[in-house]
């Protein structure tokens, strides 16, 4: 029998968000982020179970856009970071990658490569990570223009506070990166991550590239996943492995850092941090079994955590437990453990087996 713990990916609920996205874009197209092993969900089934939908994919990394065409997909692919060589440009080329340009050096490797791949160019408009000074454009359009065989498809930039209704810093990046793109019609523009779909009045310019969202965890400080119109993807789940009765005063777990202070059923989990269960997921952090929610109680050990069973008393050892998905939302977790969703759902390790589910076959 293998360890009864895995995610549940439910692929229905991905299209469903991708088409979410798709309906908040408006003109704009989606391109769908899949970076980071999809959002922890794993690449391949997700760029797969979005061919018929998703027009282009999005990556960090060389590595992960050859994961997609190994997964037997064909449309473009964006390189968020661009390429770490100059021999990478050529694999681009060969392979219909589309790597950003954010970088002096990148943009020295692309002046001495013969066949360069088609590119997007970065601006910086305050994220204040990657990308040229928006003000550079003019003179680097000069440069780029010196090398006939390079194709610009299109002008990115990346906002840094797009998650947060109320901060003003995306509507000055906003302006920022449309006074620079002013002069360049030929060129597309991308700018908006998940958060952007979800801003009132927000501009999504020609290409949106949304990535939490499509997983269905909140991309803005506030409001739920599901005020969003958004579907939990994963389903991470164990087992009651055992199932004791401890009286007051008995604590449970390393460092006896809870302590029953009444009699108390108490459960134990086949889970923990080396599944990528958030260690700093404290007492309280909600959990649910049997469709009924109860609370984490103690330290979470690296293979197993404990739960309170006083509002189930009827769970015993073999019953499901749900970490996150349907009934406790990953970014609740995330709260508690003082995290985003992203970490969590990133952060789930190789040792638990992805289990896939959709109506489409
Ligand atoms: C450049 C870029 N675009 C888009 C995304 C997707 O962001 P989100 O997952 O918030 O939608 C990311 C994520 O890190 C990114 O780095």
């Amino acid at each position: 029998m293998p360890r009864p713990t895995l995610a549940r990916i439910d692929l229905d609920a991905l299209r469903h968000n991708y088409h979410r996205a798709c309906e908040k874009a408006g003109s704009a197209r989606p391109m769908a982020v899949v970076k980071a092993d999809g959002y922890g969900h794993g690449i391949a089934a997700v760029a797969r179970a979005l061919a018929k939908h998703a027009p282009c994919y999005a990556v960090a990394c060389l590595e992960e856009a050859e994961a997609v065409r190994v997964a037997g997909l064909s449309q473009p692919v964006v390189l968020l970071e661009g390429v770490h060589s100059r021999e990478d440009l050529s694999v681009c080329r060969q392979q219909d990658f589309e790597p950003v340009l954010h970088s002096p050096q990148q943009l020295q490797w692309l002046e001495g490569t013969v066949s360069p791949p088609v590119i997007w160019l970065k601006l910086n408009t305050g994220m204040n990570r990657l990308g040229f000074p928006a003000a550079s454009l003019p003179a680097l359009m000069g440069r780029l223009k010196s090398m006939p065989q390079v194709r610009i498809k299109g002008l990115m930039t990346h906002y840094a506070c797009a998650d947060d209704l109320s901060s003003t810093g995306t509507d000055a990046q906003n302006a920022a990166f449309i006074a620079a793109a002013e002069g360049y019609p030929e060129l597309l523009l991308s700018a908006g991550n998940s958060a952007a779909h979800f801003r009132p009045r927000n501009p999504l310019f020609d290409w949106t590239r949304p990535g939490i969202m499509l997983y269905g965890a909140t991309p803005i400080v506030g409001l739920s996943a599901a005020d969003l119109g958004l579907k939990p993807v994963m389903s991470l789940e164990s087992e009651l492995i055992a199932v004791r009765d401890l009286e007051p005063g008995m604590t449970v777990g390393y460092g006896d850092s809870w302590r029953a202070d009444k009699p108390t059923r108490m459960g134990i989990v086949a889970i923990g941090y080396g599944d990528g269960y958030p260690r700093h997921a404290g007492t309280d952090t909600p959990a649910a079994v049997n469709g009924q929610r109860i609370r984490l109680i103690g330290r979470v050990s690296m293979d197993m955590l404990a739960v309170d069973l006083n509002p189930a008393p009827d769970a015993e050892v073999g019953d499901r437990v749900e970490l996150w998905g349907g009934q406790v939302s990953v970014d609740e977790v995330a709260a508690s453990a003082g995290t985003i969703g992203y970490e969590l759902l990133t952060g789930v390790t190789a040792r638990v087996p992805r289990h896939y589910l959709s109506s489409v076959v």
